[in-house]
């Protein structure tokens, strides 16, 4: 049976923190579900690095981490060391282009047990997906600078809406749709403000919704849709967007159902020609970092959404790792009920007793709902 290769990537802050919980739940879950998981890991790609060599990974990072099934990372930046456009565009960003990792799913969900920042809003209101563009939109470094330290200074941020950038995201986001039950579609725009790529993103989003007319689609502007996400979350079943506008609201959906440090992504290739990566939606948080206090939850959810990724194509094995997947997900939803719970979500445990009570359940207990 096939042994899955994953190169685990700390990099910065409160990235080692949960790394640490995160391998400790991933191989209970091997054990548990007879899966075979070999993790690597890596101590490049994070600022102390930068300092001691000049650049964020080795020239050859690329080799490296080719044969790997998968990334597992944790979070990258220290802004007081390395400024965070160098240390994000040597590191993660480069991972999402050049391993064309386009859809990067972030899935939003409010748990029993999480204290929520809305009013009566309980289990159930809040339980959606962004479908975020990640390889190209507003994210790239064309452009310049002109008239440098005059009075005429300007600079110039292009951004990019290939026809296959955003044919792909739009498709992969109706087929989701499609498949789950509420086959509802919001697609995030702003095309009353942004007058040539937002026109653009709307005009392939009609026209790619021709093709799935089961499915309910819904352009909104992203001004309205961030009030929507915090007065009416229920209205919300997958939700696609633009690079940047997905990265804004994947931290807002989060926060709208209690804490940023539960929120998962997976930064997929689909068609596995490169690793996908996995990794929280989180930052290293350089506020927390050294003080085992961080929640581990986004970073073990997100090594829960790679057992799932691994599992579409595992032949045989795919049961095992769909329960494992599962079991992951209840031994977090009895956590976040009963605890041992981080600050963020009011409680005093530590990162380390949040980790090893899941890794508990996972091994231990009852894996069925
Ligand atoms: P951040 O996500 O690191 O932190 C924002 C706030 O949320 C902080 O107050 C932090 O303490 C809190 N927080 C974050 N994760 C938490 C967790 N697991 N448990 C409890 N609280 C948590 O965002 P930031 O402060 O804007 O960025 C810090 C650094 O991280 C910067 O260098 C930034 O560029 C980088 N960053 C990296 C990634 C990534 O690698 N994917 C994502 C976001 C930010
Ligand atoms: C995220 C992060 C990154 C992004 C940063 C660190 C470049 O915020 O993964 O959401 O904007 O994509
Ligand atoms: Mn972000």
């Amino acid at each position: 049976r096939k042994t899955y290769r994953i190169a685990a990537i700390p990099g910065d802050g409160i990235g080692n923190e949960v790394m640490t919980e995160g391998l400790k739940v991933m191989r209970a879950a091997a054990a548990r579900f007879d899966i075979d998981l070999d993790f690597v890991s890596f101590d490049w790609a994070n600022c102390d690095y930068f300092l001691k060599t000049g650049s964020m990974m080795p020239a050859n990072w690329k080799d490296l981490l080719t044969g790997f099934d998968s990334i597992y990372f944790g979070a990258v930046g220290w802004p007081d060391k390395v400024p965070d456009h160098i240390s994000l565009w040597g590191s993660l960003l480069k991972f999402r282009r050049e391993f064309d990792q386009y859809i990067n799913l972030r899935p939003v969900r409010l748990f029993e047990g999480v204290p929520c920042p809305l009013a009566h809003k309980k289990p159930g209101d809040i339980d959606f997906i962004v479908v975020r563009e990640n390889t190209e939109g507003e994210y790239t470094s064309l452009g310049g600078k002109m008239f440098e330290d005059t009075d005429r200074e300007f600079v110039i941020q292009e951004s990019i809406f290939s026809r296959i950038g955003t044919d792909r995201v739009l498709k992969f986001a109706f087929e989701l749709a499609q498949s789950r039950a509420r086959r509802r579609l919001t697609v995030a725009t702003k095309s009353n403000g942004i007058a040539i790529s937002m026109p653009y993103w709307d005009e392939r989003a009609h026209a790619m919704g021709e093709r799935f007319p089961e499915v309910a689609v819904d352009l909104q502007h992203i001004d309205i849709l961030a009030a929507r996400f915090v007065l009416q979350p229920d209205r919300f079943d997958v939700v696609v967007a633009s690079n940047l506008f997905g990265d804004i609201l994947s931290d807002l959906g989060p926060a709208c159902a209690g804490t940023i440090g539960l929120a998962p992504s997976a930064n997929l290739n689909p068609e596995r020609l490169f690793p996908s990566l996995f990794e929280p939606v989180h930052g290293s948080a350089p506020d927390i970092s050294g003080r085992n206090i961080a929640n581990p939850i986004a970073m073990i959810w997100s090594g829960a959404l790679m057992l799932n990724f691994f599992g579409e194509t595992a032949g045989h094995q795919r049961k095992n790792f769909r329960e494992a997947h599962d079991a992951v997900l209840l031994a977090i939803e009895q956590v976040l009920r009963n605890g041992p719970r981080t600050p963020d979500l009011g409680g005093a445990a530590s990162t380390s007793d949040m980790g090893d009570a899941i890794a508990r359940l996972v091994s231990d207990g009852d894996t069925h709902r």
